[in-house]
């Protein structure tokens, strides 16, 4: 079977979640016991933690697919739920946000103080006009004010479309109009690596005329926090400064209902591949499933845990375990404004320190990074106060596993490699800490109420110990509701691959262990056929950073006219490693290391020793280009990258 992937890497180590985790974890077995009696129910029974001003009658609408309708006859206000309701229960005092800006600065909102600001906006935004389905674009830093413009375009019903704030004017221009977006939000910049850096000009770029397309005609007014000290450029019927319209505004503003399928947000992805597509979410399946496994997969008491989730709101994570999730249980999070080494590099452990963090939510290439840099850098701070680790956005391999546990969680906190899409809205596999005996490299189950099946091109389930194509098999609340906009897109995308089936295709390989424990292997796109194996991209990366000399690794498949395709990797060596270690010869002890590790179908044919691997600013390794540069071809489209130069770099290098 050609989707069948091969298995070759293997993992024994086990870790038991100690009895006292166990004891206090929010999650249960009895949540999985539940919801394979009766999933539907399950569901309604997480919808009704949240508060409906009209309960519903329906669960799942599956009539029309892939058109899936939650709780459709229900009627909520997704602010309301954040907000007001944690107020009203006497909780207005709690803090919502320990936000600090990257110099030092801070500053701590309560749910109360959220509350009305988010109430003065949403006056602001419907004197402006902004209706309920309209779209507003947020371009901003990571400060509380972004938090409220969410809300408050939740609160009245209107669309958000977050564009980060790394992304250029002509993706900014590219995204606003797909939208139709009215209103943008933006500042006048944030800080980055120690010093302000602008945001406020690539929205007037982006709506001036772009290379002949005219000026932008949808976009109204923008808004402009006031961040730093930089002079814009002012346009002035359009512009208005927040701190001109907002602190004078109403806190009068009473939550109104909506129907559960009322579209919440649009959120853009390009993944590794392809023009973005504007993946829709609508608002009570999706706040249903963001705050159900925020509670048991991050397993947030809102009364003790400082929990805190390093995604940026430009990126899917910063949506669902920033914003909705979080605070739809009322917890307290820190929001952190800058970069993880500004101005040192020890600055997220300090911060851990500081705010005596309990909960951590991060990006295994950022656990990598600070792999490269050394333990010693974190081991100066008291990471005391975690509790619990998790992971998400790339298969983690054992080693930054084990030391993330080691190093950052003191050798004792459960971790949750987590396993999502931006399409998918929330987490759909993941261990549960204090359930689950965990695996360094396995994002393991899939949560309760979420059925996905290891299969091969027929839809044919693998079985244990095989590898092929990961499907969720049923529909599950926070899946988006299509493409913005382009509903062919969304059918041939998702679901063509098993139209009957009715399978949805995540687009990655995964392998199922003797267990039934899901490993994922990384896009299917990527993988790579040896001698007609089919060999993962995950399973070689890991076995290459599993070498004492290797920070990252990325390794692709180029063609070859003996075994069809052949492995090539491309490797950064740690920089102490370099320094004890002539690099002679490292290349022939890596490609010995990877057949000893995996076997000889492994063994790269190529290792190139680079300074930088080219990844989206999402962290994302670009594989596609590093396949260019092993097949000697020009390098293709670069735009997505988060350092365009990184290409040049490298291909001089392999030269
Ligand atoms: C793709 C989705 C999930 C929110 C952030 C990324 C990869 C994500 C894992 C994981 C292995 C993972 C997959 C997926 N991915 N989490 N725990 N283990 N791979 O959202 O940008 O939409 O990317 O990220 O390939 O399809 P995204």
């Amino acid at each position: 079977m050609s989707s069948q992937i091969d298995h070759l890497l293997s993992e024994s180590r086990r870790f038991p979640p100690s009895a006292a985790f166990a004891e206090q974890a929010v999650g249960g077995n009895a949540l999985y016991e539940r919801a394979a009696a009766d999933r539907e129910g399950f569901w309604a029974e997480q919808a009704r933690e949240l508060h409906w001003h009209t309960p519903f009658t329906q669960v799942l609408d599956w009539t029309n697919p892939p058109f899936a309708e939650w709780f459709a006859d229900g009627e909520l206000n997704v602010a309301y739920n954040c907000l007001d309701r944690h107020v009203e229960a006497g909780n207005g005092d709690r803090i919502a946000l320990r936000w600090e800006g990257e110099p030092g600065d801070q500053r701590n909102v309560t749910y109360a103080e959220l509350t009305d600001e988010v109430k003065r906006l949403a006056n602001v935004l419907t004197d402006l006009g902004v209706e309920r389905g309209d779209r507003v674009a947020l371009y901003l830093p990571m400060i509380p004010e972004a938090i409220t413009s969410m809300l408050a375009i939740a609160r009245i019903g209107a669309v958000h479309s977050v564009v980060f704030g790394g992304f250029s004017a002509d993706s900014l221009r590219s995204r606003i109009d797909d939208a139709g977006a009215k209103i943008v939000i933006t500042a006048d910049g944030g800080w980055r690596k120690g010093k302000v850096s602008p945001l406020k000009p690539a929205v007037d770029q982006a709506l001036a005329d772009r290379n002949g397309s005219g000026i932008q005609e949808t976009v109204e007014h923008v808004i402009v926090v006031k961040r730093g000290e930089n002079d814009v450029e002012w346009t002035d019927e359009r512009d208005l400064w927040w701190h001109d319209v907002v602190p004078q505004a109403s806190t009068e503003h009473e939550a109104q209902a909506f129907p559960a399928e009322t579209p919440l947000f649009i959120l853009y992805t390009s993944g590794t591949t392809g023009k973005p597509k504007g993946i829709l979410h609508t608002s009570g399946g999706y706040l249903t499933q963001a705050a159900f496994t925020n509670r048991v997969v991050h397993d947030v008491h809102p009364e003790t845990d400082v929990y805190w989730c390093t995604a940026d709101i430009g990126w899917v994570t910063g949506h669902t375990y920033v914003t909705y999730g979080p605070l739809a249980n009322g917890a307290t999070q820190l929001l952190y404004e800058g970069t993880p080494d500004t101005p040192h590099p020890g600055r997220w452990w300090e911060l851990i320190e500081k705010h005596g963090v309990t909960v951590f939510y991060t990006a295994p290439t950022a656990i990598r990074s600070f792999m490269k840099i050394g333990r010693d850098v974190p081991q100066g701070f008291d990471l005391s106060s975690l509790r619990l680790l998790g992971s998400v956005g790339e298969p983690i391999n054992p080693e930054a596993w084990v030391w993330y546990r080691e190093i950052i969680g003191g050798d004792e906190t459960p971790i949750v490699d987590t396993w999502w899409q931006t399409e998918t809205g929330a987490i759909m596999i993941s261990a549960l800490p204090g359930v689950t005996e965990t695996k360094p490299g396995s994002a393991q189950v899939p949560i309760p109420g979420v059925s996905i099946a290891v299969v091969d091109d027929n839809g044919d389930p693998v079985g244990n110990g095989s590898g092929g194509l990961l499907v969720v098999t049923e529909p599950w609340p926070s899946m988006l509701r299509g493409i913005w906009g382009d509903p062919d897109r969304y059918r041939e995308t998702y679901w063509e691959k098993f139209a009957d089936k009715g399978y949805y295709f995540a687009g990655d390989g995964a392998r199922l262990d003797e267990d039934g424990d899901v490993w994922l292997l990384g896009r299917v796109d990527d993988v790579m056929n040896v001698s007609g194996h089919r060999l993962s991209t995950a399973e070689i990366e890991s076995a290459l950073v599993g070498h004492e000399g290797v920070a990252e690794a990325a390794v692709v498949g180029a063609s070859d006219e003996t075994t069809g395709q052949a492995v090539v990797a491309f490797v950064i060596i740690k920089s102490r490693y370099l320094k004890q270690k002539p690099v002679d010869g490292l290349g022939d002890e890596l490609r010995r290391w990877v057949g000893e590790q995996i076997g000889p179908i492994a063994r790269p044919r190529d290792v190139y020793i680079v300074g930088e691997l080219p990844k989206t600013r999402s962290g994302k390794i670009m594989r596609r280009l590093l396949r260019d540069v092993a097949e000697g071809r020009e390098v293709g489209d670069t735009t997505t990258l988060a350092d365009t130069a990184v290409m040049s770099v490298i291909s001089a290098q392999v030269k």
